[in-house]
């Protein structure tokens, strides 16, 4: 198995559904400064991947990957040195297949060379999508796609740098029967994948963001059983700061993905997002349920119409408990704590991760949540903690 390189969810920004072909060396390293002024580095988004477009047309005569000339004209050992220096830490896109998404030149049959490049040029992480992969028994062919991954994950592994390992091929199985069994070998091979659906793109509308959270989530929430501590599942990147959303929609993405124990990699210009984005991204306690050392990806333990009721199992016997409330209403969602997976009969202590308000419960987790909501819980046993009654807040105030 592929070394424990990331035993909790990565963290990070990439550049892909804000800029997709247009990133260059300015805009990369203005949100690597944005992720260290706005604090979110510091609350562990410390992980900058340049996407797919990165790359000159060809390899040089040696078959080297050579960066484009006028976007990345310092080179991508500069860029690795420019985010070490300020605390972060570098990744960097490439493709299994012959070629990338965007046409550029892949890693089939250069594994080692490429593998061996980027160790040189500091790279700290490495998304490996599978667009233009060779498969000689037909579009759904398995093995092809296990044959390419593994020959990239022995790469790293001898590479003599600790590279986190992203793996995209779940995502060209999304739908075929094949889904769980590319999953458990891309477990095996990597630290996280991506398994379905791309997120959508900057530049779609509010509603289309919305639409696409939903089908991410709808695909990612179902596999906690495929996923271990150490191991993600990854349903793409978090939105926030990306014009269209409304403030619920931007807090409910971040922690619905915190109860999946998913990635939270912001794609969005940093330098641009409003303080409520930066407040959702930056909650240190939701940010702690994704976090959490004991790295299980949260349930659905209740369902009703326009409703879901998510529980994860934190360390020293917490509980994460989410109502989400995916209609077009505003609604009261409600669960037993014993549904939720709290001992009965006990006395819990939940606090609102959002607005920080402290109640007290025995017997049901409820809360009237706006449409499109999320209200995220801590639950602790026992209720030694003074119970606050909900104060009005400003986005400034949750994001310190
Ligand atoms: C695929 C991936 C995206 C992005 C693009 C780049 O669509 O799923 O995340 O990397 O390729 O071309
Ligand atoms: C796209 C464009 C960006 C920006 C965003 C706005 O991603 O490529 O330059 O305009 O949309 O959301």
């Amino acid at each position: 198995q592929y070394p424990g390189y990331a035993p909790t969810p990565p963290m990070g920004w990439n550049d892909w559904s804000y800029y997709q072909c247009g990133e260059n060396e300015q805009n990369v390293l203005a949100n690597a400064r944005a992720l260290v002024s706005s604090g979110l580095a510091a609350k562990g988004y410390d992980t900058v991947t340049i996407d797919d477009c990165w790359m000159a047309a060809d390899r040089d005569s040696a078959g080297n990957l050579v960066p484009d000339p006028t976007t990345f004209p310092d080179g991508m050992a500069y860029v690795g040195r420019r985010l070490h220096s300020m605390g972060l830490k570098f990744g960097i896109y490439e493709d299994a297949g012959t070629s990338t998404c965007g046409g550029y030149p892949g890693s089939e049959d250069h594994w080692t060379q490429d593998a061996d490049l980027f160790a040189s040029w500091g790279v700290d992480y490495v998304k490996l999508d599978g667009c233009n992969v060779p498969t000689p028994a037909g579009e759904n062919d398995e093995q092809a796609y296990h044959a390419t991954y593994a020959a990239m994950s022995q790469a790293l592994l001898h590479s003599g740098r600790k590279m986190v390992f992203s793996i995209s091929a779940p995502a060209y199985f999304e739908g075929t029967s094949a889904w769980d069994s590319v999953i458990g070998w891309s477990a095996q091979l990597g630290n996280l994948w991506r398994e379905g659906d791309d997120i959508a793109l900057g530049q779609e509308s509010g509603a289309a963001k919305w639409s696409s959270i939903m089908d991410n989530y709808g695909y990612n929430v179902g596999l906690a059983d495929l996923q271990a501590p150490g191991r993600w599942n990854d349903p793409d990147f978090l939105l926030a700061g990306d014009s269209g959303l409304s403030q619920d929609e931007i807090q409910s993405q971040v922690s619905l993905w915190a109860m999946m124990a998913a990635p939270l990699i912001s794609s969005t210009d940093l330098t641009k997002a409003s303080a409520g984005a930066l407040a959702a991204l930056g909650n240190k306690d939701v940010i702690a349920v994704d976090q959490d050392p004991l790295g299980l990806q949260g349930r659905i333990v209740a369902q009703g119409a326009g409703y879901d009721v998510l529980s994860k199992p934190l360390t020293g016997g917490d509980r994460a408990v989410a109502l989400f409330n995916s209609s077009d209403s505003a609604q009261t969602v409600t669960v037993s704590a014993a549904t939720a997976g709290l001992a009965e009969g006990s006395s819990f202590e939940l606090e609102n991760l959002v607005t920080k308000a402290v109640t007290q419960t025995t017997g049901t987790i409820s809360a009237d949540v706006p449409p499109h909501a999320t209200v995220i819980y801590r639950v602790s046993p026992g209720g030694d903690r003074k119970v606050q009654p909900a104060t009005a807040i400003t986005w400034q105030d949750v994001s310190t």
